[in-house]
């Protein structure tokens, strides 16, 4: 499917399953735990930068934290770097067990409240370089058809109004679980913005 979608693009995929013996022209599939962070800065210092970055591996906050630490310094200036599930945690996951936050919520508190990023499995650096290094957060979701029926259509605007005016509700969440956060190119971080949008399948 990626190949298909980025036609000319070189693919470096991840996953914690072995696909060593699969062999696809244009991609490598390597072989890591995305909770491993020095594994990961190890892949990237191999194969990296990166023009875009995709987490849609085991959706679990902590790794997604994990590797957005790791990653986000391998991302090209005016790079993508995109988040699938942010709002999911399991029933008995330790993320709940101990009151890890979301990427949703940490992500709509930093671009709708303009509070800081924290995260118990990100430094303080690169929390920092984070902030200063997003200058757009679009909360997305990815399965929303573009032949949708109108009423669920205009459901998705108003819910992408509320998300935009920092009123969204907890039923929302679901609607927009994917984020894409896009890195500066330049110095300047003037014009931050946060924006909703709904996406077609044959975006993604
Ligand atoms: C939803 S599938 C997505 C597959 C692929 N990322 C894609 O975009 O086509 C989730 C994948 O994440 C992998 N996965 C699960 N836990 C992982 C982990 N801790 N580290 C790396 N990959 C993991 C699974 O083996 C599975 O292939």
């Amino acid at each position: 499917m990626w190949l298909e979608f980025f036609s000319q693009a070189t693919i470096n995929g991840l996953d914690i399953s072995d696909f060593s013996d699969v062999e696809i022209p244009r991609a490598t599939i390597f072989q890591a735990d995305q909770s491993d962070a020095r594994r990961l800065t190890e892949i990237a210092e191999e194969v990296g930068p990166f023009d875009i970055i995709i987490d849609d591996g085991s959706h679990a906050s902590a790794h997604q934290q994990v590797t957005l630490g790791a990653l986000f310094p391998y991302l090209k200036p005016g790079g993508l770097y995109v988040i699938e599930d942010t709002h999911w945690q399991p029933e008995r996951s330790v993320e709940r067990r101990e009151g890890i936050e979301t990427m949703l919520t940490i992500f709509k508190r930093f671009s709708i409240y303009g509070e800081s990023i924290k995260s118990p499995y990100l430094s303080d650096e690169r929390c920092r370089e984070i902030e200063q290094n997003v200058v757009r957060c679009t909360f997305s979701h990815p399965f929303v058809d573009e032949n949708a029926r109108p009423q669920k259509r205009s459901m998705i605007r108003d819910i992408s109004r509320r998300v935009l005016k920092g009123k969204s509700r907890q039923s929302d969440q679901r609607l927009f679980k994917l984020i894409i956060l896009e890195k500066k190119a330049m110095e300047d971080r003037s014009g931050f913005e946060t924006t909703a949008v709904q996406m077609t399948c044959d975006a993604v």
